[in-house]
């Protein structure tokens, strides 16, 4: 007689005598879009499998028909004979390839064993937010304050961190919460600031980050908190840009913004090369407590350095400068800061 003693789903014909059983499955995999992964299944075999067999991968219980590896396919397998451990790769892996995935090893007389499935899950993460947090103007001891953002739908969660003044704080306190939306999941988090006192004034960012995007960060729009009943000298939230020097494209479209804060609520103006600007036909200048600076075609005569200025009846003060150089050619990634406020 034969003993079979088979830790997984088994199905052999009782005639067949091999002690077979698989003692690694493929595990469960969360992969990007794009990306590509491969599963593994070994089997053991006592005593040696001496019969023909052939091992065959399922994808949600359908034998996929695979080729061998030649770089045309996006799926195939390999076996190796001697540890009778076979691999599946899968390359740009797309949405479709999410499922189920097992191994199964047949001998040629129609006997089988079927491993355990594993879970292909693809991951996401939305490219925006669904709530921005807002603006607030509490006094000061006024508390609790909430700041509240929601991330896009994403898989897996995304994190969630909040940024003051552009910046990580970690005297930042804030609460993240998930809920689930089919196979997808949204994050929001709530910043909490108990008592409202001047040091909390500043601009609040959400960004929401993912392990399997290292590349990416998304960002919320940017909530100015203000603390009002004090008066203040003029405080830079935001400078012109993060970078000394910005290339900047002949023709392409430019936007520059200062965030100041004061009470009572100072003057914003922008300077070039130490001259005050102001708007012409394709200069726009918006003022107040958020200041943009937009030139729509930007050429020669634009390349300078800017900055911004703040007034009101306590100070009066300069944000950094930002000094526009023009290049023929830029990386695209600076692109996406130009047009990133
Ligand atoms: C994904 O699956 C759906 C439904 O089975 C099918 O209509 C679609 O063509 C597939 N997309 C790709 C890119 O294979
Ligand atoms: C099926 O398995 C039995 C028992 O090992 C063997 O005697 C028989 O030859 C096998 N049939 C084929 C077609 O290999
Ligand atoms: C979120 O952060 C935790 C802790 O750092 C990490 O274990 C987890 O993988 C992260 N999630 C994502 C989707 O990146």
């Amino acid at each position: 007689m034969c003993s079979l003693s088979l830790l997984l789903f088994i199905s052999l014909l009782p005639l067949l005598c091999y002690n077979l059983k698989i003692s690694t499955p493929p595990t469960d995999r969360t992969a990007r879009l794009g990306s590509k992964l491969s599963f593994s299944c070994l089997f053991q075999q006592t005593p040696d499998l001496t019969q023909p067999y052939n091992i065959d991968w399922l994808f949600n219980g359908n034998i996929l028909n695979l080729i061998p590896p030649s770089g045309l396919t996006r799926r195939s397998s390999s076996l190796d004979t001697s540890s009778l451990t076979s691999t599946l790769f899968i390359t740009e892996i797309i949405l479709n390839d999410s499922g189920q995935y097992s191994c199964q090893l047949s001998v040629n007389n129609g006997s089988f064993i079927t491993s355990e499935s594993a879970l292909l899950e693809i991951a996401t993460l939305a490219e925006n937010f669904l709530t921005n947090p807002e603006s607030k103007s509490p006094m000061v001891g006024e508390g609790p304050v909430y700041l509240f953002c929601s991330h896009g739908e994403s898989h897996p969660p995304a994190n969630i961190t909040w940024l003051k003044n552009s910046q990580i704080d970690s005297s930042l306190s804030f609460i993240t919460t998930t809920v689930t939306v089919g196979m997808n999941v949204v994050a929001s988090s709530t910043l909490t600031i108990s008592q409202a006192k001047p040091s909390d004034i500043g601009a609040y960012t959400c960004v929401a980050t993912s392990s399997y995007f290292p590349d990416i960060e998304v960002r919320s729009g940017t909530a100015l908190l203000m603390v009002g009943s004090e008066t203040s000298a003029p405080v830079w939230l935001q400078h012109p840009h993060e970078e000394a020097v910005l290339p900047i494209y002949i023709g392409a479209e430019l936007i520059l913004t200062c965030t100041v804060f004061g009470n009572p609520s100072p003057i914003v103006t922008w300077e070039r090369d130490g001259s005050v600007l102001s708007g012409s036909n394709d200069v726009t200048l918006s003022t107040g407590i958020q200041s943009s600076y937009r030139i729509a075609v930007f050429s020669e005569s634009d390349i300078g350095s800017y900055r911004c200025g703040a007034l009101n009846i306590l100070d009066s003060t300069y944000s950094h400068t930002v000094e526009l150089r023009f290049v023929l050619f830029i990386p695209v990634t600076f692109l996406r800061k130009i047009y990133s406020i």
